[in-house]
């Protein structure tokens, strides 16, 4: 990658080497226990990992979102489970990174940074996914403490994390002053964890359902010290790691392909490698080029989140993270087909991939919910290049033919089949 710096380039190397000596022997371990990995996780703090996208006054690396990108596709290249089981600690953080007052940021990120202390992000609920802002989760003020009642659901890290952005409704009664975000922490009286998910894929990070009753944080918990700017922060956090979900996407898919090519080398069939064959070739072919695509489209999120480029980085960040995930989705599936009946099978690393990829079109906002956001800026904008709209011819009804709203309708009621009432 030419346009890569040397700081990009040392935080991929660093990463490249966890993945290849410590992520990969142990993948299909953890997946077949379903348990977090601490070992790797040991190793992830070791190398420095968890500071990367962590400005250095609070502990951290100082690095960019393009380095938190290039560590979570390496990441992901050898365990799309480990790739989240990284990238949630940037999810649950970046709303203090956008939201939080010094004193809070002083206070929770260098345990972050070092890897001392997991962290949640507890947005979604059973009854508001795509649909965030109906949340019903409440927080009450009660002197100078807030009291947390309800439940979240899909709480990556869930159980292993010490520390919980948890968004709640503070004022029922606004519309754009709803929500609020909290720092709750492991232990707190009312707060535990109900239910660990058994999942299809990413099975070594838990995914959780998180309960609060009568959990009581002190004022001072309260994200930037100002109420009702919740829902706000939860959107521009998705901003922010949306492009990491996208390079989780990308690692998947270049991790799949690298082994699809090497088993195409290996297996023989007709008298001949599979790679020799044009239409795995045409597989090969279309594979290499979605990822490079995917890569493209993701170096050019995180660095419109690194330069701050407002204008972009909503569209950017939905753009990358559909898009890399769906080519995931259909690497992986091509990297499966390309193995045959041993793709299938669970003593050959490839069907992972496929499960692993499958959460990656779904969690931190759907992809159909990213290209309704998409969609939503490209309308917003229509207005730069309205003027191109005087050469689309416009139809109009000739004079003598053309039917007056009245007559219409009545030309309706008479030809549009009647309701089973009406008849
Ligand atoms: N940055 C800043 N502010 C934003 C924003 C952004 N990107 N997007 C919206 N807002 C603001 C709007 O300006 C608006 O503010 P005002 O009220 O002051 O005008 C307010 O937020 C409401 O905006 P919308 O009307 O656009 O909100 P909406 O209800 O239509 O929802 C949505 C928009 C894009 C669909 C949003 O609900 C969304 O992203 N949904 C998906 C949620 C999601 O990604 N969930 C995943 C949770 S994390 C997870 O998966 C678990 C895990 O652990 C991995």
């Amino acid at each position: 990658m030419p346009f890569l710096n040397d700081q990009n380039r040392m935080w991929q190397d660093r990463a490249r080497q966890v993945a290849d000596k410590v992520v990969r022997p142990l993948a299909r371990k953890y997946d077949e226990l379903q348990e977090y990995p601490w070992e790797i996780k040991e190793a992830l703090a070791e190398a420095g990992l968890f500071g990367v996208w962590i400005p250095t006054e609070y502990g951290g690396a100082g690095g960019t979102v393009l380095d938190l990108a290039l560590v979570i596709e390496q990441l992901s290249r050898a365990c799309g489970g480990v790739g989240v089981m990284y990238c949630v600690n940037a999810l649950g953080s970046f709303p203090m990174l956008v939201g939080a007052t010094e004193e809070q940021k002083k206070r929770w990120l260098p345990q972050i940074a070092k890897g001392e202390k997991l962290i949640a992000f507890c947005l979604s609920e059973k009854f508001a996914g795509s649909d965030a802002g109906s949340m019903r989760c409440q927080a009450r003020k009660d002197g100078d403490h807030y009291v947390i009642n309800g439940e979240k659901k899909w709480t990556t890290n869930g159980g292993v994390a010490s520390i919980y952005t948890v968004f709640a409704v503070t004022d029922p009664a606004s519309k754009s002053r709803r929500i609020s975000a909290f720092i709750v922490e492991k232990g707190t009286p009312g707060f535990s964890i109900k239910k660990v998910e058994d999942k299809m894929g990413i099975r070594c990070v838990p995914v959780v359902e998180s309960h609060f009753d009568d959990v009581r944080v002190p004022a001072a918990n309260l994200l930037g010290g100002r109420p009702g700017m919740g829902f706000k922060h939860a959107m521009q956090t998705l901003d922010f790691a949306r492009p990491g979900v996208a390079a989780q996407g990308l690692g998947l898919a270049q991790g799949a392909m690298e082994y699809a090519v090497t088993y195409a080398l290996r297996r023989q069939q007709f008298g001949q490698n599979l790679a020799s064959m044009g239409v795995i070739q045409d597989m090969l072919g279309s594979m290499a080029a979605k990822v490079e695509a995917a890569r493209s489209l993701i170096y050019r999120a995180a660095t419109a989140v690194d330069l701050q480029d407002v204008e972009s980085i909503n569209r950017l960040a939905a753009m990358s993270k559909s898009f890399a995930t769906d080519v995931a989705m259909e690497v992986t599936t091509d990297a499966v087909q390309i193995f045959g009946g041993y793709g299938y099978m669970k003593d050959y690393p490839i069907e992972k991939y496929m499960r692993d990829a499958k959460i990656t079109q779904i969690y931190e906002g759907t992809n159909q919910i990213q290209r309704l956001v998409i969609a939503r800026n490209l309308i917003k904008d229509a207005g730069r290049f309205a003027s191109i709209d005087a050469y689309i011819p416009k139809e109009s009804y000739n004079a003598y033919h053309a039917v007056g709203d009245d007559e219409l309708s009545a030309v309706r009621g008479r030809t549009e089949p009647q309701s089973s009432e009406s008849r």
